[in-house]
């Protein structure tokens, strides 16, 4: 299976699925694109050999049609069977996601249903949750609401902050996005849960 990825920053998401396609994994990294030039893990996928582009969003002033037809380019080039969306911070039209619907799969540092959108360890916190985490799920139009492939669960501490909070959810999604996609590269599409270890 050909994995393409789509990212906005450090990518450290991209990283850990990078290298867990080795060996008898079904599935090999094809391309990581980024709709930041500036973008960090663009760097960190070429120093892992995999290639790399990006279109910058802001060429494209709100035209999110124009925009998107330009990540389309590079993207079906590399001829995907997959799409991995990994801290990717642009909402993909309909029209966009319709393409790729079906595999097309996204990481979203809440648990899903719960707190779909920005700032969600703020959110979980404010509310008093004793568990936040992340979810993996197929995208489908309506943001953050595709079938759920994977949660990882994260205790709140008393003490955590938005930051803290992040910083652990962010340590089990490295485990839980590359466990998803083996699965899902594998046609295995029942949902799995992680808990911290
Ligand atoms: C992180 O907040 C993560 O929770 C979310 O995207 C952000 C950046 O991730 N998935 P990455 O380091 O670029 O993968």
């Amino acid at each position: 299976k050909r994995v393409a990825i789509l990212i906005s920053g450090g990518g450290s998401n991209m990283v850990k699925l990078v290298e867990s396609m080795t060996g008898d994994h079904p599935a090999r990294p094809v391309i990581v694109g980024s709709n930041d030039p500036q973008a960090a893990g663009l760097a960190r996928a070429s120093a892992l050999g995999v290639p790399t582009f990006a279109v910058d969003h802001r060429d494209f002033r709100g035209d999110r049609a124009a925009f998107e037809a330009g990540l389309l380019g590079p993207l079906l080039a590399a001829q995907p069977d997959i799409l991995c969306l990994a801290g990717f911070m642009r909402i993909l039209t309909s029209e966009f996601v319709q393409q790729f619907e079906g595999r097309l799969l996204n990481i979203h540092p809440s648990l899903l249903p719960k707190y779909p959108g920005l700032h969600t360890h703020q959110r979980a916190i404010e509310a008093g949750d004793a568990e936040a985490g992340a979810t993996v799920h197929l995208v489908t139009p309506e943001l953050d609401a595709g079938p759920i492939l994977g949660q990882v669960r994260v205790p709140v501490l008393p003490q955590d902050t938005a930051e803290s909070l992040a910083a652990r959810v962010l340590v089990q999604e490295h485990r839980l996005y590359p466990k998803v996609l083996r699965r899902f590269a594998r046609g295995e599409l029942s949902p799995i849960t992680l808990t911290a270890a």
